[in-house]
């Protein structure tokens, strides 16, 4: 938790009230303003799913605890065990209640759970021609698991967190389609037809950084500082950035993954290129040699079968 304090204490450095990046992209801080102001048109995560953030910001979680918050959403608490008795997780015989869920997979896993199917939940209803919520998801859904598998690959000490980082690293997108789809619609045809990236896209239309808007709104919902620091980063180029080397750690292995999943057309995040660190730099970064690269491919290969049931689990 300290260690990834430490790239958050960077954001909140350097980029007070995000007047740096605002003036960079043209932005004016007052058009901006007027942008993060609008994020109260998104709905709000629901309670328990606040409560589970908060609980593991103070390092007060336990299975007890995320079993007692889950029983006050009944609809929250019966999607996630449909969710973790999907072949997704293959838990021996299924399990009939939360507490057991807990021991098979760790109040770590289903309280990261509760966060991604919570923020599911507040955008399900956001439709998009532009971006279709089941391929975004897909997309999503891909990229969190393999950034788990390259988290534990490289031993980064919270994999469960890990998955949430490259879940929700695209969260200003879905907050941008459902304040402004007008002008998102726009921009994402755009991209689409020159094959460009949402970064360059929303520069020309005018729109704010996804990676801010996520940020503001991840700020607000509380989300844990680790998750908060890949949405606010997730296409900077890593040795551009300070903090410490577990946060840089997490950033790479969601930014590893991406180029992955983008490299297998799995889904869609609205971009056919990856923006951020070249795959080349990464894989030395996170010191992954070329013959582990090579003999995980093809497992990575295999998650897609898993994400497709997952989704499933969710829709
Ligand atoms: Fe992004």
């Amino acid at each position: 938790m300290g260690a990834a304090k430490s790239l958050s204490k960077k954001i909140v450095e350097d980029q007070p009230g995000l007047t740096a990046k605002s003036s960079y992209l043209g932005l004016a801080t007052r058009d901006l303003a007027d942008w993060v102001s609008r994020l109260d048109a998104v709905p709000t995560l629901p309670v328990v799913a606040m409560k589970v953030n908060e609980h593991l910001a103070s390092n007060r979680s336990s299975a007890q605890s995320i079993a007692e918050l889950l029983r006050q959403d009944i609809a929250l608490s019966s999607r996630i065990l449909r969710l973790v008795n999907s072949s997704y997780y293959a838990i021996p015989g299924g399990v009939a209640d939360v507490r057991k869920a807990i021991t098979f997979l760790g109040f770590q896993t289903i309280a990261q759970l509760i966060l991604g199917l919570s923020v599911f939940s507040v955008f399900e209803k956001s439709a998009s021609a532009e971006l279709s919520l089941h391929e975004f998801w897909k997309f999503a859904m891909t990229s969190a698991a393999l950034t788990e598998k390259l988290a534990r690959a490289v031993g980064y000490q919270q994999p469960e967190v890990a998955y949430t980082a490259g879940l929700l690293q695209d969260l200003g997108k879905l907050a941008l389609i459902t304040m402004a789809p007008e002008p998102m619609a726009k921009m994402l045809r755009w991209v689409k037809s020159t094959r460009t990236h949402v970064c360059i896209g929303e520069k020309e239309w005018s729109l704010p950084r996804h990676e801010e808007v996520g940020e503001n709104l991840a700020n607000r919902w509380k989300l844990p500082p680790e998750i908060v620091g890949v949405i606010a980063h997730h296409h900077d180029e890593i040795k551009e950035l300070g903090g410490d080397l577990k946060s840089q750690q997490l950033l790479a292995c969601v930014q590893l993954a991406n180029h992955t999943v983008t490299e297998m057309h799995w889904g869609s995040s609205g971009s056919v290129t990856v923006a951020g660190t070249a795959k080349e730099v990464l894989i030395e970064f996170l010191n992954l040699d070329q013959s582990w690269w090579l003999r995980n491919q093809a497992e990575f290969e295999t998650e897609r079968e898993k994400v497709e049931v997952l989704l499933n689990a969710y829709l």
